[in-house]
């Protein structure tokens, strides 16, 4: 059999995340400017070599695939793909799913299911439609909240991700908790990352989650849970609302030790690092004349190159962002 993915710090990387497309229907003001450049098509991979793709990283050892985007389910043969991943799932592959800002998720949460598909991770950062409209600059709430809906209702189970934004859903925190908990999802809250440029800057709405974890404690009782997903996500068990909230805190807090995961941007880049420019292309070894090899070659340079950790700050206003690709070409 190939060899397993291990890196130089002797991580044993089992979790890939795929992006299949960096575009996008919604237009977070902290994620993209309104006028957002994309990728031409003709540099994303095709449907195939997406599959290709995969299918390798599975013989490597990859046991969770996560399709991101951009927006995933903006990608006309999504559905396509999400199908012929699906049938790799009890060989290799354990887990299929799927990070979504929800505003097509009623149209697919059948097929999804049907496909394989377990559980969704959905992008939700407010339930008040006005600020909803301002924060995504499209008017997508009731879209998203029919998604979310829709899901359920065929059993996928939904974790909900949420910003935390300075002056903008802050107040709103508790209440989004309280329903996301009492919906049945967990919640995880994420700090705003620096990654590519906007047209305001993040500092102004740079919320430490530290801060308002202190806010929750003083309402609610907070237990440290021993769930762990692998992920940068810290778990606790609220014992009021019965949920599970997760702190996803780049900036203030260390999650890299334990880091299982590499990154693929829609035109073939390995990323080694959500944190990092670090890459090795994929897609000219996808269309080389031998590809097997040739990825095989790549991903062991890749190993050798993931670093132990990232480098991210949000720390003065008016800095430059840390990387100059946005959280949307490579689906976070
Ligand atoms: P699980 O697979 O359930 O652990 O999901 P996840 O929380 O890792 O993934 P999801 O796509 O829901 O991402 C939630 C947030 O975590 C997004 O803002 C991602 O950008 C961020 N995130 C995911 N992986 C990393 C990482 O390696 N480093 C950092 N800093 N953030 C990450
Ligand atoms: N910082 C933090 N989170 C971001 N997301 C998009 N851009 C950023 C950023 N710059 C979030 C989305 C979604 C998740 C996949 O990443 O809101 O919840
Ligand atoms: Fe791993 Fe990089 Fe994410 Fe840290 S920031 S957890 S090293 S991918």
């Amino acid at each position: 059999a190939a060899p397993r993915l291990i890196d130089a710090f002797a991580r044993p990387i089992t979790y890939l995340r795929l992006s299949v497309t960096d575009r996008c229907d919604l237009r977070c003001t902290y994620c993209m400017p309104e006028r957002m450049e994309f990728l031409p098509r003709s540099e994303v991979l095709s449907l195939e070599e997406l599959r290709d793709l995969a299918v390798g990283f599975i013989a490597r050892g990859i046991t969770k695939i996560r399709l991101t985007g951009g927006e995933p389910l903006v990608r006309r043969d999504m559905l396509d793909l999400v199908r012929a991943l699906g049938r790799e799932l009890g060989s290799g592959l354990d887990e299929l799913t799927l990070t979504t800002n929800g505003m097509r998720l009623a149209e697919f949460a059948p097929a999804l299911a049907d496909a394989g598909i377990r559980r969704v991770n959905v992008s939700l950062d407010t339930r008040d439609r006005f600020l909803f409209a301002r924060l995504a600059r499209r008017d997508g709430l009731p879209n998203v909240l029919a998604g979310i809906a829709a899901a359920r209702a065929v059993g996928l189970a939904v974790k909900i991700n949420t910003v935390a934004l300075k002056d903008l859903n802050e107040a709103e925190l508790p209440s989004l908790i309280e329903w996301a908990h009492g919906e049945g999802h967990e919640l995880s809250l994420i700090e705003v990352m620096p990654l590519g440029e906007i047209e305001g800057d993040r500092f102004d709405h740079y919320l430490p989650l530290d801060a308002v974890r202190r806010d929750l404690e003083s309402r609610w009782t907070l237990a440290p849970s021993t769930h762990r997903s692998g992920g940068p996500a810290r778990y606790f068990d609220v014992a009021e609302t019965g949920g599970r909230l997760g702190f996803i805190t780049p900036l203030t807090n260390n999650f890299c030790d334990g880091c299982n995961r590499i990154r693929v941007s829609a035109t073939g880049e390995l990323f080694m690092c959500l944190g990092g420019e670090g890459k090795v292309d994929l897609r000219s070894a996808l269309r080389s004349a031998d590809p097997a090899p040739a990825l095989a070659k790549a991903l062991d340079l890749a190993m050798r190159i993931k670093p132990e950790r990232h480098s991210f700050a949000i720390d003065r206003p008016g800095a430059a962002p840390a990387l100059a690709r946005h959280m949307s070409h490579t689906g976070g």
